[in-house]
């Protein structure tokens, strides 16, 4: 029932956004601003009277927040999109001389950059010790991999509110939005991984996805045979290659419903994502209206109420990013196909595009299983156990590593705001990396 209330309340929203028509936020395509939507939000929020810190931050507040330092890298597809990605810079780090790994970390559906690091206000620079990285324990993946010596880079998909630029289209029409998990993929992911490996002198990154940045890593490796080359380890935490599951979240989606909506024309889910988020935020500070805020955030993503910070939630709720109406409209098909296929244009389409009636799968089977890192969860409403055992049996051989967290109330949300991030997730992270590293030393 609860779901149920959650999804007409999200439904309105998208309703009044789509009478709206094609919105991009006002400004956003200047890349003057790092973020011309959260500057605007930022405003918004100032008009109902109360902020907080991290409140509607950039990623670059964030990071100087925590005495790091950052670089904004913009990187330009091969399809013309210009993402802007950024690179925390640890200055003790630099001191010590040493040559650090770069690690890039895709972040979900709905996201940015901003996933990695606003879990708590913790995740602080630390000094190094004789030239060693000091211990850490913060809930924050991206700060603590750069407190422990790692050149850590974030990217920001097309569409986002940080990478709504291209060298030929304008995000005001249509065409910009043509795009969905698919080339996100192929184009984003591949151009900043051969851009970070250029600029940092490394031939092999280390490279993590989270949700949805799974699924641009499984599309990626198994369309372009032989790209996981450049990858020393790809760790997937919820691994989404197939969503057919209906016991978790996707069986209370009212599929017909959203795919209509979704149909109506191309551009961004939310239109207005600044006035959206910053709506969301103001309703969450209110400690009256947390259970709704709750609820709206819990029904979509799936939380453990016990591990949230609930004073909290309006910092998630106003970092909540865009995507395109039609990325939604391919998880739509992803959810009743159950695997992963190429976006399904109806059948004189798509045998013009891949010569039969029904989209191709991509094979899995494909790709190098023994550079995969599995990091799941038992009460994940995305990434369900079913979910996770499908894309287990569509490989060649066992993962590398398969960790199952051991929280049997760990669900899909509370990878990035659990207050025990460090233990369930992050440990888990750093110690595959180690491992890997340590391995290809001896
Ligand atoms: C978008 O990127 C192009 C190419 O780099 C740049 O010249 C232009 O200034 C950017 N557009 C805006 C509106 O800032
Ligand atoms: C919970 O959030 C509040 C508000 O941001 C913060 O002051 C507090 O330190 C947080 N607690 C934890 C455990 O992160």
């Amino acid at each position: 029932m609860a779901q149920f209330l959650v999804f007409i309340a999200f439904f309105c929203i998208l309703l009044v956004n789509a009478s709206y028509g094609l919105i991009v936020d006002e400004n956003s395509v200047s890349v003057a601003s790092t973020n011309p939507t959260l500057a605007e939000e930022q405003e918004f929020i100032q008009l109902t009277g109360k902020t907080g810190p991290d409140e509607a931050a950039t990623c670059g507040q964030l990071i100087e927040s925590r005495g790091f330092e950052y670089e904004a890298h913009y990187v330009t597809t091969e399809d013309g999109y210009i993402l802007q990605n950024f690179r925390i810079i640890n200055r003790y780090a630099r001191e010590s001389g040493k040559k650090l790994k770069p690690i890039l970390l895709l972040h979900p559906l709905f996201g940015s950059c901003s996933v990695w690091m606003f879990n708590s206000p913790g995740g602080h620079i630390k000094p190094w010790i004789n030239g060693h990285p000091p211990e850490d324990n913060s809930a924050e993946l991206a700060f603590l991999l750069a407190n422990l010596g790692y050149d850590v880079w974030m990217i920001n998909v097309r569409g986002t509110s940080y990478s709504t630029n291209h060298t030929h289209l304008n995000p005001k029409d249509p065409e910009f939005w043509d795009y969905s998990f698919y080339e996100i993929g192929i184009y984003d992911v591949t151009a900043t991984v051969e851009y970070i490996k250029k600029e940092t002198g490394f031939e092999t990154i280390i490279i993590v996805g989270y949700s949805q940045g799974t699924i641009q890593l499984l599309i990626q490796m198994s369309a372009i045979p032989g790209y996981d080359k450049n990858y020393d380890l790809v760790i997937l935490i919820t691994p989404i290659g197939f969503l057919g599951d209906k016991s978790g979240t996707v069986g209370a989606l009212p599929i017909p419903l959203l795919r209509q909506l979704f149909s109506l024309r191309n551009g961004p889910v939310p239109p207005m994502s600044a006035i959206t988020a910053g709506s969301l935020a103001a309703l969450c500070e209110r400690p009256l209206l947390t259970p709704v805020c709750i609820s709206i955030s819990g029904g979509l993503l799936g939380f453990d109420p016990q591990q949230m910070n609930v004073s909290r939630t309006y910092v998630y709720a106003s970092l909540l990013d865009r995507t395109s109406n039609k990325n939604l409209l391919h998880y739509l098909q992803f959810i009743e196909t159950d695997h992963l296929r190429y976006f399904d244009y109806g059948e004189d389409k798509n045998y013009e595009l891949y010569g039969s009636a029904e989209p191709p799968e991509f094979p899995f089977y494909k790709m190098n299983p023994k550079k995969l890192v599995f990091i799941s969860g038992l009460n994940d409403q995305l990434a369900t156990p079913i979910n996770v055992q499908n894309l287990r049996n569509s490989l060649c051989d066992r993962v590398d590593t398969d960790h199952v967290i051991t929280d049997p109330y760990f669900n899909h949300g509370d990878i990035v705001i659990a207050k025990d991030a460090f233990p369930y997730i992050n440990d888990i992270v750093v110690r595959s990396i180690e491992e890997k590293i340590l391995h290809d030393e001896l």
